[in-house]
């Protein structure tokens, strides 16, 4: 560790020169930009619906402390290998892990599936997030609220699918004009407007009063009292430690890790950004905008629905939270519809760095052209997306997962790329890098150029031993083979 290069390292400092810049087609035109296009990435529905859903199970202010926690300290690691591998190789992926080590390219590949499985259904939760705005612009957010809109909704084939190819088609028009006039051109302008409307709705969830029908009048702030109030009661060493593989695989899942996306982006920047600076601008950007969602939806939640409405789980955004805007009357047409475009802005960054993801893969290896590249793409998978989106009416099916969970198309997708593929390729990552080629040839490239990194022994110890243990016992985890926890 420290600044000395093993022998192993000193060879492949040979093979792996630091890029100048590989001719690309283009890349971020700065620090700015490349920032706002990977928080574009990591914000997206995981912050706005899953997290809160996750810190309303899992005990409020406990949940919210280990995730920080290990934000700062796993979510910084992986952030920093991804970033770093991609702009020391230049490369995608699936190139970058053979520059590294060319025994380790099938780990590249298995890298490249996970965008390739993640966005055969993620335009279809953009579409879901489309049909909401759609009702509230149509000024039906009485027909949102109701039990049966979104199930009705997804089952029906012809809306569901029509949804998913809108937002997929937008997708792809972000992606087709490249880098920086398309990915940064709309991140620059999503990424604050997202963050100015979730202040706003989050100062305003705290304003929020109701009286329920038994007379018990919930306040906003003691909503927001049990968001932040640690819930220690029945903790045992099992709990613990679901709390602390929720909070693991939300940070993947989160910060769009180990999937090769941030390898791609990483790729764009140029030598001169400081990647140091911009990883922390990352995670706290991130895990603001997560933090702020939590402030908006949970004491909404508690105010309308009380404490047993915190339990709704994966339905809260779509079933739940219309609920809540139609409560607040009038004003709640407006509130909604601002919620679901927000919503569909951090979705649709998200989407594209996906869809870029597999183009910029696909480039490097069929060696084509942008247009053309992200073309074919659109077509595969606008019949993908229309696919899984009638897995909840022509394909229906109920597929028990080892978490004990029953799976559509839509959900196995999912349950492959996150809970299993993620942390299996952290585990070899982190091999990967601790051990064969060694940290330094990670520390090296966020130091070039006389840049700061302050935490280099933390990211070395934990790249080395800490991360490899956890994302051991994580995959064990879901592949269903520990299940004491539950
Ligand atoms: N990071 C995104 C979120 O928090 C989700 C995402 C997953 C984006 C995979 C890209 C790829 O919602």
């Amino acid at each position: 560790m420290g600044n000395n290069g093993s022998e192993s390292n000193i060879k492949h400092m040979k093979n792996v020169k630091h890029t100048k810049h590989r001719k690309k087609e283009g890349g971020f035109s700065g620090q700015i930009g490349f920032v706002m296009a990977a928080a574009g990435s990591a914000v997206g529905v995981g912050n706005l619906w899953r997290f809160p859903y996750l810190a309303a199970k899992d005990g409020g202010g406990l949940f919210l402390l280990i995730y920080l926690i290990l934000a700062f300290t796993f979510g910084f690691t992986l952030l920093t290998s991804d970033i770093a591998v991609g702009r020391r190789t230049g490369r995608n992926s699936i190139n970058a892990y053979s520059e590294m080590s060319p025994k380790w390219r099938f780990l590249g590949i298995v890298t490249f599936l996970v965008p390739v499985l993640i966005m055969t259904y993620y335009a279809v939760i953009g579409g879901w997030i489309v049909r909401y705005v759609v009702a509230f612009l149509a000024g039906q957010g009485n027909d949102a609220a109701l039990d049966t809109f979104f199930g009705g909704f997804i089952t029906s084939p012809i809306q569901s699918s029509m949804f998913a190819i809108i937002f997929m088609l937008i997708t792809a028009w972000v992606v087709f004009n490249g880098v920086e006039k398309g990915i940064e051109k709309y991140s620059r302008i999503l990424m604050p407007v997202l963050l100015l409307m979730i202040v706003a709705i989050a100062i305003f969830s705290l304003t929020l009063k109701n009286t329920d029908a038994n007379g018990v009048t919930r306040t906003g702030l003691q909503g927001l009292a049990v968001y932040l109030t640690p819930d220690f009661s029945h903790l045992t060493f099992g709990r613990l430690m679901q709390i602390l593989l929720d909070a693991m695989s939300q940070i993947f899942f989160s910060l769009s890790v180990s999937m090769g996306i941030m390898i791609t982006y990483g790729s764009y920047i140029k030598k001169d950004v400081d990647i140091n600076t911009s990883i922390h601008q990352i995670e706290i950007f991130d895990s603001g905008v997560a933090f702020l969602a939590g402030m908006m939806i949970i004491p909404a939640i508690f105010v309308f629905e009380g404490i047993e409405g915190m339990g709704a789980g994966p339905s809260l955004m779509f079933v739940s939270l219309p609920k809540v805007f139609h409560s607040m009357g009038i004003i709640g047409t407006f509130v909604g519809l601002l919620f679901f475009l927000m919503a569909g802005f951090a979705a649709l960054t998200s989407c594209v760095s996906v869809l870029e993801t597999i183009v910029a893969n696909c480039m490097e290896i069929f060696h084509t052209r942008r247009k053309p590249t992200t073309l074919v793409l659109t077509v595969v998978y606008t019949i993908a997306s229309v696919i899984v989106a009638l897995g909840y009416s022509t394909f229906y099916i109920e597929l028990p997962l080892p978490n004990g969970s029953t799976a559509q198309i839509l959900d196995l997708m999912d349950y492959i790329s996150n809970s299993f593929m993620m942390p299996f390729i952290s585990l070899l990552s982190s091999i990967l890098i601790g051990w064969v080629i060694g940290p330094d040839w990670i520390i090296e490239e966020v130091e070039y150029g006389g840049k700061k990194f302050g935490l280099k022994r933390l990211y070395a110890v934990m790249i080395r031993y800490i991360v490899p243990v956890m994302m051991f016992i994580l995959f064990l985890q879901s592949a269903g083979i520990l299940s004491w926890f539950e």
